[in-house]
Protein backbone atom coordinates (compact mmCIF):
# COMPACT_ATOMS: atom_id res chain seq x y z
CA UNK A 1 0.00 0.00 0.00
CA UNK A 2 2.73 2.31 -0.37
CA UNK A 3 2.53 3.55 -3.30
CA UNK A 4 -1.10 4.74 -2.29
CA UNK A 5 -0.59 6.85 1.18
CA UNK A 6 -1.40 10.12 1.96
CA UNK A 7 1.47 11.67 0.06
CA UNK A 8 -0.31 10.74 -3.20
CA UNK A 9 -3.63 12.32 -2.17
CA UNK A 10 -2.39 15.08 -0.40
CA UNK A 11 -0.56 16.17 -3.61
CA UNK A 12 -4.12 16.55 -4.94
CA UNK A 13 -5.53 18.01 -2.24
CA UNK A 14 -3.40 20.99 -1.93
CA UNK A 15 -3.19 21.53 -5.44
CA UNK A 16 -7.06 22.30 -4.79
CA UNK A 17 -6.00 24.55 -1.56
CA UNK A 18 -3.13 26.78 -3.43
CA UNK A 19 -5.80 27.29 -5.92
CA UNK A 20 -6.41 30.57 -4.49
CA UNK A 21 -7.85 31.97 -1.06
CA UNK A 22 -11.25 32.47 -2.31
CA UNK A 23 -13.59 30.67 0.15
CA UNK A 24 -13.63 27.01 -1.02
CA UNK A 25 -17.16 26.80 -1.40
CA UNK A 26 -16.34 28.94 -4.66
CA UNK A 27 -13.15 26.60 -5.36
CA UNK A 28 -15.57 23.05 -5.11
CA UNK A 29 -19.39 23.05 -5.56
CA UNK A 30 -20.94 20.91 -2.70
CA UNK A 31 -22.49 19.36 -5.45
CA UNK A 32 -19.28 18.01 -6.60
CA UNK A 33 -19.18 15.70 -3.26
CA UNK A 34 -23.10 15.01 -4.14
CA UNK A 35 -21.99 13.44 -7.64
CA UNK A 36 -18.91 11.35 -5.90
CA UNK A 37 -21.26 10.00 -3.07
CA UNK A 38 -23.83 8.54 -6.46
CA UNK A 39 -20.81 7.21 -8.00
CA UNK A 40 -19.56 5.34 -5.13
CA UNK A 41 -23.46 3.73 -3.80
CA UNK A 42 -23.01 2.26 -7.64
CA UNK A 43 -19.50 0.77 -6.35
CA UNK A 44 -19.06 -2.67 -7.12
CA UNK A 45 -15.30 -3.00 -6.57
CA UNK A 46 -14.66 -5.58 -4.00
CA UNK A 47 -16.83 -8.43 -1.96
CA UNK A 48 -17.42 -6.04 0.74
CA UNK A 49 -20.73 -4.52 -1.04
CA UNK A 50 -22.48 -7.96 -1.44
CA UNK A 51 -22.28 -7.94 2.73
CA UNK A 52 -23.78 -4.90 3.38
CA UNK A 53 -27.00 -2.70 2.78
CA UNK A 54 -25.86 0.38 1.80
CA UNK A 55 -22.23 2.11 0.88
CA UNK A 56 -21.58 4.96 3.89
CA UNK A 57 -20.09 7.60 1.30
CA UNK A 58 -19.50 10.16 4.83
CA UNK A 59 -20.92 12.58 6.34
CA UNK A 60 -20.57 16.60 7.03
CA UNK A 61 -19.66 19.85 5.73
CA UNK A 62 -17.98 19.44 1.82
CA UNK A 63 -16.07 22.61 3.05
CA UNK A 64 -14.88 21.27 5.97
CA UNK A 65 -11.49 22.20 7.28
CA UNK A 66 -11.22 19.38 9.75
CA UNK A 67 -11.74 15.95 8.59
CA UNK A 68 -12.07 12.04 10.88
CA UNK A 69 -11.27 9.48 9.17
CA UNK A 70 -12.62 5.71 11.27
CA UNK A 71 -12.10 2.15 9.82
CA UNK A 72 -15.55 1.19 8.25
CA UNK A 73 -18.82 1.04 8.82
CA UNK A 74 -20.44 -1.20 12.05
CA UNK A 75 -23.76 -2.67 11.80
CA UNK A 76 -25.45 0.65 12.41
CA UNK A 77 -23.59 3.01 10.27
CA UNK A 78 -24.71 0.06 7.62
CA UNK A 79 -28.69 -0.01 8.84
CA UNK A 80 -28.47 3.81 8.48
CA UNK A 81 -26.06 4.69 5.75
CA UNK A 82 -23.99 7.13 8.53
CA UNK A 83 -20.42 7.09 9.67
CA UNK A 84 -19.84 6.70 12.90
CA UNK A 85 -23.27 6.55 14.36
CA UNK A 86 -23.32 3.59 16.47
CA UNK A 87 -21.71 3.24 19.81
CA UNK A 88 -17.89 4.19 18.61
CA UNK A 89 -19.86 7.16 16.78
CA UNK A 90 -21.67 8.65 19.90
CA UNK A 91 -18.26 8.47 21.50
CA UNK A 92 -16.77 10.55 19.17
CA UNK A 93 -19.83 12.83 19.44
CA UNK A 94 -19.03 13.32 23.32
CA UNK A 95 -15.77 13.72 22.18
CA UNK A 96 -15.94 16.85 19.90
CA UNK A 97 -18.81 18.15 22.50
CA UNK A 98 -16.35 18.31 24.90
CA UNK A 99 -13.78 19.81 22.38
CA UNK A 100 -16.36 22.07 21.15
CA UNK A 101 -16.09 21.06 17.89
CA UNK A 102 -19.69 20.53 15.99
CA UNK A 103 -20.20 17.35 14.15
CA UNK A 104 -21.82 19.43 10.99
CA UNK A 105 -18.76 21.65 10.87
CA UNK A 106 -16.74 18.38 9.90
CA UNK A 107 -16.81 16.06 7.50
CA UNK A 108 -16.56 12.35 8.60
CA UNK A 109 -15.54 9.22 6.73
CA UNK A 110 -13.69 5.85 6.32
CA UNK A 111 -11.42 3.78 4.54
CA UNK A 112 -13.66 0.99 3.84
CA UNK A 113 -17.32 2.55 2.90
CA UNK A 114 -18.93 -0.95 3.24
CA UNK A 115 -19.36 -3.14 5.98
CA UNK A 116 -17.17 -5.87 6.55
CA UNK A 117 -18.21 -9.39 7.69
CA UNK A 118 -18.20 -9.42 11.42
CA UNK A 119 -17.13 -5.86 11.70
CA UNK A 120 -13.68 -7.76 11.03
CA UNK A 121 -10.67 -5.21 9.62
CA UNK A 122 -10.87 -4.79 5.98
CA UNK A 123 -8.65 -7.04 3.81
CA UNK A 124 -5.89 -4.92 1.99
CA UNK A 125 -7.44 -5.64 -1.50
CA UNK A 126 -10.78 -4.29 0.27
CA UNK A 127 -9.07 -1.00 1.59
CA UNK A 128 -7.02 -0.76 -2.01
CA UNK A 129 -10.19 -1.13 -3.81
CA UNK A 130 -12.18 1.76 -2.09
CA UNK A 131 -9.05 3.94 -1.60
CA UNK A 132 -9.69 6.44 -4.67
CA UNK A 133 -12.62 6.90 -3.37
CA UNK A 134 -11.23 8.40 -0.25
CA UNK A 135 -8.77 10.13 -2.32
CA UNK A 136 -11.59 12.02 -4.05
CA UNK A 137 -13.04 13.08 -1.16
CA UNK A 138 -10.18 14.63 0.12
CA UNK A 139 -9.36 15.78 -3.28
CA UNK A 140 -12.60 17.47 -3.00
CA UNK A 141 -13.26 18.60 0.42
CA UNK A 142 -9.50 19.58 1.07
CA UNK A 143 -9.15 19.64 4.79
CA UNK A 144 -6.22 21.46 6.35
CA UNK A 145 -6.45 18.79 8.80
CA UNK A 146 -7.11 14.99 8.90
CA UNK A 147 -7.53 13.00 12.05
CA UNK A 148 -6.85 9.39 12.07
CA UNK A 149 -9.29 7.31 14.20
CA UNK A 150 -7.16 4.15 14.84
CA UNK A 151 -4.57 1.59 13.15
CA UNK A 152 -5.75 1.80 10.13
CA UNK A 153 -6.54 4.80 8.86
CA UNK A 154 -3.07 5.75 10.22
CA UNK A 155 -1.31 2.84 8.55
CA UNK A 156 -3.10 4.05 5.09
CA UNK A 157 -2.71 7.65 5.52
CA UNK A 158 0.31 8.14 7.32
CA UNK A 159 2.25 4.70 7.09
CA UNK A 160 1.74 1.02 6.74
CA UNK A 161 4.04 0.26 9.36
CA UNK A 162 3.20 2.82 11.82
CA UNK A 163 1.91 2.07 15.63
CA UNK A 164 -0.73 3.60 16.74
CA UNK A 165 0.35 3.86 20.51
CA UNK A 166 3.85 5.01 19.03
CA UNK A 167 2.79 7.69 16.28
CA UNK A 168 -0.51 9.07 18.57
CA UNK A 169 -0.62 12.45 19.43
CA UNK A 170 1.70 13.75 16.81
CA UNK A 171 1.55 15.30 13.63
CA UNK A 172 2.40 14.75 10.71
CA UNK A 173 2.45 17.14 7.95
CA UNK A 174 2.23 16.37 3.93
CA UNK A 175 1.78 19.47 1.51
CA UNK A 176 0.59 21.92 4.09
CA UNK A 177 -2.61 19.26 5.37
CA UNK A 178 -1.81 18.55 9.12
CA UNK A 179 -2.83 14.90 9.81
CA UNK A 180 -3.14 13.73 13.38
CA UNK A 181 -3.50 10.31 15.02
CA UNK A 182 -4.92 8.77 17.81
CA UNK A 183 -6.81 5.81 19.28
CA UNK A 184 -10.22 4.69 17.63
CA UNK A 185 -13.05 5.28 19.88
CA UNK A 186 -14.01 1.83 19.85
CA UNK A 187 -11.02 1.17 21.38
CA UNK A 188 -11.66 3.52 24.20
CA UNK A 189 -15.02 1.59 24.79
CA UNK A 190 -12.85 -1.54 25.33
CA UNK A 191 -9.88 0.21 27.28
CA UNK A 192 -11.07 3.38 29.38
CA UNK A 193 -6.98 4.30 29.93
CA UNK A 194 -7.01 5.14 25.95
CA UNK A 195 -9.61 8.43 27.21
CA UNK A 196 -6.91 10.30 28.23
CA UNK A 197 -4.39 9.90 25.24
CA UNK A 198 -7.21 10.71 22.97
CA UNK A 199 -8.61 13.95 25.02
CA UNK A 200 -4.78 15.71 24.74
CA UNK A 201 -4.85 14.47 21.09
CA UNK A 202 -8.24 16.51 20.63
CA UNK A 203 -7.48 19.20 22.36
CA UNK A 204 -3.95 19.31 20.22
CA UNK A 205 -6.39 19.28 17.12
CA UNK A 206 -9.15 21.78 18.30
CA UNK A 207 -6.08 24.28 18.91
CA UNK A 208 -4.74 24.30 15.64
CA UNK A 209 -8.09 24.21 14.27
CA UNK A 210 -9.47 26.98 16.03
CA UNK A 211 -6.71 28.83 14.66
CA UNK A 212 -7.98 27.79 10.83
CA UNK A 213 -11.27 28.50 11.85
CA UNK A 214 -12.23 30.65 14.67
CA UNK A 215 -15.41 29.75 16.26
CA UNK A 216 -18.24 31.29 15.04
N1 LIG B 1 -16.13 2.45 13.38
C1 LIG B 1 -15.55 3.01 12.28
O1 LIG B 1 -14.37 2.85 12.03
N2 LIG B 1 -16.34 3.70 11.48
C2 LIG B 1 -17.64 3.90 11.70
O2 LIG B 1 -18.27 4.58 10.89
C3 LIG B 1 -18.20 3.33 12.84
C4 LIG B 1 -17.43 2.62 13.66
N1 LIG C 1 -5.95 0.53 18.57
C1 LIG C 1 -6.75 1.54 18.28
O1 LIG C 1 -6.84 2.51 18.97
N2 LIG C 1 -7.49 1.48 17.17
C2 LIG C 1 -7.43 0.44 16.34
O2 LIG C 1 -8.11 0.47 15.32
C3 LIG C 1 -6.58 -0.63 16.66
C4 LIG C 1 -5.84 -0.54 17.77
Amino acid sequence: MSDKNLFDLLACASRQSLKSHRPKACVQPAGALDALALETAKCTRCPLRRGASTVVFGQGDPGADLMFIGEGPGAEEDAQGLPFVGAAGQLLNRILDAAGISREEVFIANIVKCRPPENRVPLKDEVDACFPWLQEQLRLIAPKIVVCLGSLATQVLVDPKAKISRVRGNWFEHNGIRIMPTYHPAALLRDSSRKRPVWEDIQQVRDVYRKIRPKE
